[in-house]
This record gives C-alpha cells, structure tokens and sequence, in this order.
C-alpha cells in the first residue's frame, strides 16, 4: 500500500492536534507534526505512545529560519505529498486604530504571513518530488471582499498571506504543486474560544475532505472548511 506523508505546523493544540489525531485514524497516512516546544506537546507525545510507526513529532518555530534549515536537512530523504501551514497567534489586545502595538503586529506578520512562505520554501525539495500540496490556514477575518472591522494585525496579516500564496501558487504550477488557503470556520480551540461555532473535530474533518479534492487545476484557491469557494 503506498502511503501519503502530511506535515502539520503548530501540531501540539487546537486544529493542528485534531487534523493529526483524524490523519493517523487513517493506515495510509504517515504523520509529521511539529511543535516549536516538543517537550511541552504532551498530546503529541502521548499519540505517538500508540502510533510510533506512523508518527514522528518534530521541533519547529515557524519563525525561526534557523529552525526551518534544521527541520529542511532532518527530512532531506522524505517525500512530502501535504504540508499543513497552520501554526498562526491572533496577537495581543492592542491592534485597533490608535490603540496599536507595533513590536507585537510585527510579530503576528512574522508568523502568520511569512512564515508559511519560509516552511514551503524549506520543504520545496521534498514537495516537487512527490507534487505535493501546500495548503494554508488562514481566516475570513483577512478577506478583503468581506466587511469587517477590528483586530488589524491579526486581519492584516491573513490578507497578506493570502497574496502570498496566490503567487507561490504560481510560482510552484510548474512542478506540479498545488497550493490553498483556507478558513478553518469559527473553532472551539484556545484562538476561537468556547463560545466559537464548530468543534475542531468538524473543521479537521472538512479540512481533510478539501484537501483531497484539491487538484493542479484549481490550485491558487481560497476555500472554506466545508467546501464552498470563500471570497477573497
Ligand atoms: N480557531 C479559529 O476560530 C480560527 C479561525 C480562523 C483561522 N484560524 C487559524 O487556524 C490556525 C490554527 O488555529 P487554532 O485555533 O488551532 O489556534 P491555537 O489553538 O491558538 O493553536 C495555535 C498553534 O500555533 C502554534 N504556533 C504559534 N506560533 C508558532 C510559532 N512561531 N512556531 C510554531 N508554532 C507556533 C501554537 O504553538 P504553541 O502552543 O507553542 O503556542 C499552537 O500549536 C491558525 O493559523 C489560526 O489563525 C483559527
């Protein structure tokens, strides 16, 4: 049986733990999920207890360049066929028009914006190989065709990604990579709070279905969890 790899960013909570419990339920699917504090990822570690053969646990800062080219020569032999780009932080209280802390919007760019580009770029080797997908969470909180007012730098910086991954979209057509974002809907994780529309289990699992039906031809899209095309 040939078996599909998939790579998770910020794995140890919230939508990356749950897409990593739903792809390892799956006997196909070898499973790297990272962590930027593989010592603290207690459900990871604890996954791996049962699923040692399928799933290695990796440390990883998204914004560390430093941290990707470890992680780049640690996987320089595997095939990647998915890279999920999920790691992201909504940023502190202070982002409104003149209430803003620019060090801490600098800071939820860095992450959430180019840090996607910097984990692809890293792992370029090991996608072309397998024509693999890059696929990105970002939020309809960043949709410019979307009213919304608010939270400038965590909107801000899904906007930004969103371009971002419209051009390495285009970028990487010809090695056959297909690239998407996504808004994961409204979850019930530490970012969405409990009050938020849909559990985690529900999004992981609408996530996973999307990402099948993602194809070359439709690559440099921006969906919604459960399947619809989400305005840009
Ligand atoms: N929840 C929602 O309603 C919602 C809606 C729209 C979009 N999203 C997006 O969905 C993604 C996942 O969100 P979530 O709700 O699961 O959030 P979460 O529960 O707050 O988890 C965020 C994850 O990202 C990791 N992370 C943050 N900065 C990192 C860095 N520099 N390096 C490595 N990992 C880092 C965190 O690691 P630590 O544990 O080390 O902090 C954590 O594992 C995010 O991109 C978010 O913007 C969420």
């Amino acid at each position: 049986m040939t078996s599909t790899t998939v790579l998770i960013t910020g794995a140890n909570r919230g939508i990356g733990l749950e897409l990593t419990r739903q792809y390892l339920e799956k006997t196909d699917y070898n499973v790297i999920s990272t962590a930027r504090n593989i010592n603290n990822a207690h459900d990871l570690n604890n996954l791996k207890e049962t699923h040692r053969e399928r799933l290695q646990v990796l440390s990883l800062d998204v914004t560390s360049d430093t941290s990707a080219s470890n992680l780049s020569l640690e996987l320089k032999n595997t095939d990647i066929d998915i890279l999920i780009n999920n790691a992201g932080i909504m940023g502190g209280a202070h982002q409104e028009f003149r209430d803003m802390d620019y060090g801490d919007w600098a800071e939820v760019l860095a992450t959430n914006s180019m840090s996607p580009m910097r984990i692809t770029e890293a792992l370029y080797e090991n996608l072309k190989r397998s024509k693999g997908k890059v696929v990105t969470i970002s939020s309809q909180m960043g949709a410019m065709g979307k009213e919304g007012a608010g939270r400038i730098a965590y909107r801000s910086s899904k906007s930004a990604v969103n371009k971002v991954m419209q051009c390495v979209a285009e970028d990487v057509r010809r090695d056959g990579i297909s690239v998407m974002c996504v808004h994961p809907g409204w979850v019930q994780t530490d970012m969405g709070g409990s009050a938020a529309d849909i559990t985690a289990v529900e999004s992981a699992l609408g996530i996973r279905q999307i990402i099948e039906e993602l194809t070359i031809e439709k690559s440099g899209c921006f969906m919604n969890w459960n399947g619809t095309e989400h305005v840009w």
